[in-house]
């Protein structure tokens, strides 16, 4: 396993995900973690990430722990790691007048482990040229002791370092994005042929390793989790119940602001195809009736989040009275996400609206079965449990459901028209070979009456806008480009099918200024 420093840059978890690509296990701590738990951690490297700081910047002290160069296994700084790994053993860095940021390309030279035979082309001097991605204001430009000099562009002229009497090496760009086309190679030539790791994180062995843990954990008490039909708790579901078998019971709450067909589907996938029994709740009445006469959109969600809570802890009571664990999808994002997990202090519930505040009242001790995993690693081992390609792929839906794309107070009626609009939104998307491109897409219901003319009458009905979006973490997204025919289709299948819609509009706000959501 490999351990990554965490100096703040915004692709820290890009190099732990190409890592974990690579078939390596590793977790990021934050660079001014205890160092015991750095050795207990027994990594057989380390990678230095980088950071928007710069080490010349005295108010910003910075440094990864003096103890790591004497642990005798390879060290790898990226930009800001390379630059205090520099400092730390004796160069020196200087603060540019421009920051770089962009492609160069990079001259190597074959005369290091770390980049040998790895380049785009090679040029008359016989020297490795590879297309990379740099973003830093700082550069190295002196080397420390024992270090030669590996790769170097014009604007830096130390652009890689080597010690590889002890391994350490230092890179100026970024191999962990994609833009450096090479860059997964290098990752795997530090992780493989450096540091001596096997490939040996894959599906297989995350699942029984999983499996193994759970029993470890769990014992013979009880399980619960609530379904919510989303790809985490899909995911957690499978994997507890190959675990643990019927220690195993899942709530799925019918909360009345779900997609058309949702919860038959929730309970076809997992009682039928899969074999996990599933108690269905069917609460949407309560939930609709709850919500009469509320138009505030944080009113709308705490409602929602409150009676949730209240009926999922009615079950829990008939089910497992007996103490037990509570088992949430968190996945590792949300645990490095915040802050106070990175230092590894915090045990971090996921402020998903769901199941916020539940096992403190329910004296559930609290199982996490996807608290180390990538996104994209729960939706391979999700296939590989055997949950369908449409379950594991599907868009992201929020807990509050269609409470929070029905602007202002939620009503049946309403719920009906849009669900109805949402599912014509989604089979067309299908149809045209959307759905897989962009990352979410919805439908919004406006209680607005807009004019429109039909037969010869004109009538005042409401209006449907339609989201689509493009995203790699959801904090940031652009409206995604949807072909105008795909539009013209949509906008006419929705206007003549579903009753009580004059107008369909397509809404192209990025995130920021605007949210994803329209509540
Ligand atoms: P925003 O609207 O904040 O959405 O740009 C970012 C992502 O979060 C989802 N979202 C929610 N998920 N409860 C949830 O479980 C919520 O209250 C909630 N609000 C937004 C949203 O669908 C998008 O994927």
């Amino acid at each position: 396993r490999l351990l990554i420093l965490d100096f703040g840059s915004q692709y820290t978890q890009l190099i732990a995900r190409r890592i974990r690509e690579a078939g390596v296990y590793c977790e990021i701590y934050a660079h001014d973690v205890e160092e015991s738990r750095i050795k207990a951690f027994q990594a057989k490297g380390i990678i230095l990430s980088g950071s928007p700081e710069s080490v010349n910047d005295p108010k910003v002290y910075f440094r990864a722990p003096a103890s790591i160069f004497a642990l005798g296994i390879p060290i790898l700084g990226i930009c800001y790691g390379m630059h205090t790994m520099a400092l730390q053993l004796g160069g020196q860095v200087e603060t540019a007048s421009l920051r770089e940021f962009g492609y160069a390309q990079v001259r190597a030279r074959g005369h290091s482990i770390l980049l040998r035979n790895i380049e785009d082309q090679v040029n008359q001097d016989g020297y490795g040229l590879l297309d990379v991605w740099m973003s830093h204001g700082d550069r190295v430009c002196e080397l420390p002791p024992g270090f030669k000099l590996i790769a170097s562009t014009d604007n830096a002229p130390i652009a890689g370092m080597a010690d590889e009497f002890r391994h350490f090496y230092g890179l100026q760009f970024h191999p962990e994005v994609t833009h450096t086309r090479q860059g997964a190679r290098i990752l795997q030539r530090f992780v493989h042929d450096i540091c001596g790791c096997d490939a040996l994180w894959n599906p297989t062995n995350i699942i029984k390793d999983s499996i193994d843990r759970i029993r470890d954990t769990v014992g013979s008490e009880r399980v619960l989790l609530a379904l919510s039909g989303g790809v985490d708790s899909a995911v957690v579901a499978a994997l507890l119940h190959r675990a643990i078998g019927d220690q195993l019971t899942c709530v799925f709450v019918d909360n009345g602001l779900l997609r058309l067909h949702e919860a038959e589907q929730v309970m076809a996938t997992f009682a039928q195809h899969m074999g996990i029994p599933v108690i269905k709740v069917d609460a949407q009445t309560q939930f609709l009736t709850a919500l009469q006469g509320i138009a505030d959109p944080e009113q709308k969600r705490k409602v929602i989040g409150n009676l949730f809570i209240q009926i999922f802890e009615e079950q829990a009571a008939q089910y497992s009275n007996s103490g037990g664990f509570l088992a949430q999808g968190t996945i590792y994002p949300d645990v490095i996400e915040s802050a106070g997990a990175k230092t590894g202090k915090a045990h971090v519930i996921k402020s998903h609206h769901n199941v916020g505040g539940l096992p403190a009242q329910m004296q559930l001790q609290l199982i996490e079965p996807l608290r180390e995993l990538f996104k994209d690693e729960v939706r391979k081992i999700g296939i590989e449990l055997g949950l369908p390609h449409e379950m594991v792929y599907r868009h992201p839906f929020p807990g509050p459901g269609l409470g929070v794309r029905i602007l202002g107070e939620v009503t049946p009626a309403y719920a009906d028209i849009l669900r109805q609009a949402d599912a014509i939104f989604m089979e067309e998307l299908h149809n045209h070979g959307w759905y897989d491109k962009v990352s979410q897409a919805f439908a919004v219901f406006l209680p607005v009456k807009s004019v429109g003319v039909m037969g010869d009458a004109r009538h005042y009905n409401y209006v449907i806008a339609l989201r689509a979006v493009e995203t790699i973490d959801f904090m940031t997204a652009k409206w995604a480009p949807l072909p105008y025919e795909l539009l013209e289709t949509l906008s006419h299948r929705i206007i003549n099918e579903v009753a009580g819609i004059s107008r369909v509009v397509y809404d192209i706000s990025g995130k920021p200024p605007a949210t994803i959501e329209w509540e």
